[in-house]
């Protein structure tokens, strides 16, 4: 096959679009132009001649000469605008935008067939880490049992540095938000919303479910207290934000996002800072353990490249678990075992507790362990948002 150079036409020059300039600068073996870069602010101070650049989006866009979009901005809506104009008008795109994927996944997968166009996206999960090929590629055959991890950096730093520090919540955000790992405006991150849009895009590769984000329940870290870190040492854990999605039978999937306990024994437990983990367990290759910076320019532009050099060589995801139809249903008739910290028992009875099996109450703190069902945590999602307390996956298996 006689390879077209690559002409890219690049959107967004901030961390990741400088670190994937980085890198693509630095690899020998593969090379491809930047033919122009769209950005937003015109009174950026650029770090390459301003000649590189355009204000208007249409300069790439319309340019017939360019065969490859990038799409690096911070916008999901003009990004999803840029990414499907694009490929309407047949060019393959690369994108790290994980909000607009998740939000958009079954169109953006039917505008890949109509259109014949390639939408690679694997820095949107996991940044660094390559889950979404492996799950096309690898585990194409494999009876996928279930796949968990840490998905988000931002709260991985800010759980470690609580554990480690013992210090307050806000003051942990603080420092995550001054050393550049959190947004000034963290909500994305801290109520787990990246986290759930990166485990719809991943459960639609392991899966071949295009699951709607509204779908599926959700919960952050914004609510953790102190007595949560000492009640996870004590017992000898470390709280993570774990996404999840596995089989409850042998068509249906459920999933969530919530923080687990993580014993010294697991994978999870060393994956700190910004370091993101993925563990899949499946009936033949068992137990598969990937890790990696989950954030990034340089390790999300590495992603990047990776997914420019795949679209060179005409690579396109099959959705292969999609085509195979294997998991037809989506539940969340499901049962967990959550440690729940409240402080009016009232509060608690919204739970719906099935079990308790261990019980706590002192003035200043009170909590219960026991069994609820996910469709309960998802019917109450709206008052969990105002909920004063904190829910804790304990991750125990129910029979
Ligand atoms: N940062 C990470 O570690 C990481 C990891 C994985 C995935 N991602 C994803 O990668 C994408 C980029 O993230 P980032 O951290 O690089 O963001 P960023 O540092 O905030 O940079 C955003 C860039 O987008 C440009 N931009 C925003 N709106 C635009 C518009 N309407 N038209 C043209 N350019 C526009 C900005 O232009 P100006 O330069 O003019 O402001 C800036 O260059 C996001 O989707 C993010 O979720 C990021």
């Amino acid at each position: 096959m006689t390879k077209e150079k690559l002409r890219i036409g690049l959107f967004g020059y901030g961390c990741v679009g400088q670190g994937l300039h980085d890198v693509l600068n630095s690899s020998n073996g593969f090379k491809a132009d930047i033919i122009k870069i769209c950005v937003k602010d015109r009174l950026k101070k650029r770090r390459i001649p301003m000649s590189n650049f355009t204000f208007d989006k249409n300069d790439i866009l319309n340019d017939k000469s360019i065969n490859l979009i990038v799409e690096l901005i911070d916008d999901a809506d003009e990004a999803f605008s840029i990414v499907t104009t694009a490929m309407k008008s047949g060019k393959n795109v690369v994108t790290a935008n994980k909000m607009m994927v998740a939000k958009h996944f079954r169109e953006l997968v039917d505008l890949q067939t109509k259109y014949k166009v390639s939408l690679l996206y694997e820095a949107s999960a996991g940044a660094s880490i390559p889950i979404i090929r492996n799950l096309e590629e690898y585990y194409d055959n494999e009876l996928l049992y279930s796949l968990r991890g840490i998905l988000n950096g931002t709260t991985n730093y800010i759980l470690t540095k609580m554990h480690n520090e013992g210090i307050e919540y806000s003051v942990a955000l603080k420092g995550a938000q001054e050393k550049g790992f959190a947004e000034s405006d963290p909500t994305l991150d801290v109520q787990g919303w990246d986290a759930k849009y990166k485990l719809c895009i991943i459960t639609g590769h392991a899966y071949g479910l295009f699951l709607e984000p509204e779908e599926v329940f959700h919960y952050g870290i914004s609510t953790i207290s102190k007595f949560d870190i000492q009640y996870a040492k004590e017992k000898g854990f470390k709280i993570k934000l774990v996404p999840y999605v596995g089989k409850t039978n042998d068509n249906t999937i459920t999933s969530f996002v919530l923080p687990r306990f993580i014993s010294s024994d697991k994978y999870l437990y060393n994956v700190d800072n910004e370091y993101n983990g993925v563990i899949t367990e499946a009936a033949f290759a068992d137990k598969q353990f990937f890790s990696g910076k989950g954030a990034g320019g340089h390790a999300t532009g590495s992603a990047v490249l990776s997914d420019i050099s795949a679209n060179s060589y005409g690579y396109r995801y099959e959705y292969k678990k999609h085509q195979q139809g294997m998991v037809t249903n989506y539940t969340r008739n499901h049962k967990l075992e959550i440690y729940l910290r409240y402080n009016d028992e009232k509060d608690k009875e919204l739970f719906g507790f099935e079990e308790v099996s261990e019980y706590f109450s002192s003035r200043f703190y009170k909590y219960a362990i026991g069994i609820v069902n996910l469709e309960r945590l998802y019917t109450i999602r709206g008052q969990l948002r105002s909920f004063d307390g904190f829910i804790i996956n304990t991750g125990r298996r129910l029979v």
